[in-house]
């Protein structure tokens, strides 16, 4: 198999959860990706030093990788959905490509498919019928029912589950351990709260919160 030159974006927990993913596919895939380094534009200096400790290179900020001519794929590891959406058009536009990471032991059901530059982490349990759209990230521990359409650049954060037949629009994110019911929309752009249990459809731009969600 080919091996794949690698750079993540972000060197933050989710940037560095992606590298775990990574990881663990490699050792099922035969070291599927090379791990060129991480880029972020503005790094703390606790994150810089955490990629050191497990070996892994800083490799400066987005402009001054993508002015390097260097054409390794990208994974965008940024939670915020509306950073992550900039930063993949910015490296689309940089004609770079996106890669797609699957923990090994995330289960993904049939006729389930998954968008390009998409990271779904271990534990995740994606059932039947399910569309991931592109940049789309599962936490560890999330569930996705039946038959339910996940759209660009949408963030499932640790442990929440939703149901089936559940439709979630562009750029909102979905705190940890938060309940969504089936066959509900959540419109583009909003939060729902960490550990609410939604009830209702969510208009788009809107956060909600608590249980039942308001
Ligand atoms: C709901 C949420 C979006 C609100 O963010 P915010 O607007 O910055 O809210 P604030 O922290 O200013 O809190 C505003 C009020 O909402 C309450 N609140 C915050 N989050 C809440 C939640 N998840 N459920 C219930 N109430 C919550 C606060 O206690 C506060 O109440 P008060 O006005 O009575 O003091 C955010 O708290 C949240 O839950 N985001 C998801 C984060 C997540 O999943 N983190 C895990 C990452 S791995």
């Amino acid at each position: 198999m080919l091996t794949v030159p690698l750079v993540i974006i972000g060197a933050g927990g989710f940037g560095r959860e992606a590298l775990d993913v990574v990881a663990a596919m490699n050792e099922t895939h035969r070291n599927r990706f090379e791990i060129v380094g991480v880029v972020d534009s503005a790094p703390s200096l606790v994150n810089i030093s955490r990629l050191e400790d497990r070996g892994i290179s800083y490799l400066g900020t987005e402009t001054e990788w993508l002015s390097n001519g260097n054409d390794a794929s990208f994974v965008v590891g940024v939670g915020d959905p509306i950073m992550r959406s900039t930063i993949a058009a910015r490296w689309i536009d940089a004609g770079r490509s996106p890669v797609t990471l699957v923990h090994p032991s995330a289960i993904v059901g049939g006729m389930s498919t998954i968008g390009a530059g998409s990271v779904v982490c271990a534990g995740v349990q994606i059932s039947t019928n399910v569309r991931l759209g592109e940049y789309v990230h599962l936490n560890p521990n999330v569930t996705v029912g039946h038959d339910s359409a996940l759209e660009r650049c949408v963030s499932i954060n640790p442990g929440a589950i939703v149901s089936g037949e559940v439709q979630i629009g562009t750029g909102s994110l979905v705190g940890a351990g938060a309940v969504i019911l089936a066959g509900l929309n959540i419109g583009r752009d909003s939060v729902v709260g960490a550990a609410a249990c939604v009830v209702r459809d969510v208009e788009a731009s809107t956060v909600v919160k608590g249980v039942p969600a308001r």
